[in-house]
């Protein structure tokens, strides 16, 4: 087969390929089978031109020039068809829809317990009192000492702690806040404060080991049981109703004397009995008394002079029972299906 011959074979074979080159990779072999400066089929062809006479170089020597500027046209062709044909094959794969609706994470709220932590803050704040905060980690004296509740004291067993090492423990109460704010201030003293205690509570539908107080303590010159009772009506009924009523039943904390529970009639059933009330027309909300005299004179307060109360309420029942919750474990377990509903 002469020269010519194979030039023109190769060429026939080579447009074919190239024009039936189905993708980019494919058509790239073909290039380097072609055009490859080792073993390149036409490569070796123009190699081969050296063995030919002179007369018949130049003419040859054109022709396949002239096949190489064509195949090397054609295969610059094909690929730019398969380049846009892949460009447009991704383009409908991402395609973006924009008519479809976005997703954006959804906005952050606030916690239930910190919703009602908020409402009782706002009532307080009203009434004049201040808000402070205390640890968490609390000393056997803060805790239980200091509110004249001494080591063998049978009333300790009101709060099952967790202890930690070297006289520490989990606070069991919001109280021993009290005895940290008297000893940093001097009468009169107005505070509430909102915070985490724990408890070595056997978990169930009404107790957990970790739950939320808010505590309050007044004390001045001259304040009675009245000044309580009004400011925790007050408190009442604005959280639950203004037709609401407070009742206060005697009741016994080491810190206070006397002491009483806070009863509120029931705001679902107005007081004629109910699932909610345990059919008595009444619901407590919170612990309550006059600050006991030991307490005010270990602090220092001069008892002569000053009177005091103080109360304490579990914000998780208040929550439960103004939003109609029947299990306190769904508070703590973070469930969003749950807590978006408030
Ligand atoms: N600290 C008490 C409790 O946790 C509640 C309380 C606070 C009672 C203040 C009286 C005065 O049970």
């Amino acid at each position: 087969m002469s020269i010519f011959d194979e030039l023109t074979r190769l060429k026939d074979e080579v447009t074919s390929e190239i024009r039936g080159a189905s993708t980019l990779e494919v058509l790239e072999e073909t290039k380097i089978r072609v055009f490859g400066r080792k073993g390149g089929a036409l490569t070796t062809i123009l190699r081969g031109l050296g063995s030919l006479s002179a007369e018949e170089r130049p003419e040859v020597g054109r022709q396949a020039n002239e096949i190489k500027e064509f195949l090397e046209g054609l295969l610059a062709e094909r690929q730019a068809e398969l380049r846009g044909e892949a460009l447009e094959g991704r383009m409908l794969e991402e395609r973006i829809d924009v008519t479809l609706p976005g997703c954006w994470p959804p906005p952050g709220r606030i916690h239930l317990i910190n919703q009602v932590i908020r409402q009782i803050k706002d009532i307080f704040r009203g009434l004049g009192f201040g808000v402070i905060r205390g640890p968490e980690v609390e000393t056997d004296f803060y805790n239980f000492e200091a509110l004249n509740i001494p080591a063998d004291h049978p009333s300790r067993e009101m709060w099952d702690s967790f202890f930690l090492r070297e006289g520490l423990l989990l606070r069991t109460h919001t109280s021993p806040v009290q005895v940290r704010v008297m000893e940093a201030s001097e009468p009169p003293v107005r505070i509430i404060v909102p915070g985490k205690c724990y408890r070595r509570d056997a978990v169930d539908a009404t107790h957990f080991w970790e739950f939320h107080q808010v505590e309050g303590l007044l004390v001045d010159e001259g304040v009675t049981f009245a000044d309580l009772k009004g400011t925790l009506e007050v408190f009442a009924r604005a959280l639950f109703g203004k037709r609401r009523r407070a009742r206060f039943n005697p009741s016994y904390f080491p810190f206070t004397e006397p002491s009483a529970e806070v009863m509120v009639d029931c705001f679902l059933c107005e007081g004629a009995g109910c699932r909610m009330c345990k059919n008595s027309g009444w619901i407590e909300i919170m612990g309550c008394g006059m600050v006991h005299p030991r307490v005010l004179s270990r602090v220092g307060y001069d008892t002569e002079r000053y009177t005091g109360y103080a109360f304490g309420m579990g914000v998780e029942r208040i929550a439960m029972l103004s939003r109609g919750i029947d299990d306190i474990r769904l508070l703590f377990e973070g469930d969003d299906r749950f807590l978006r509903q408030f």
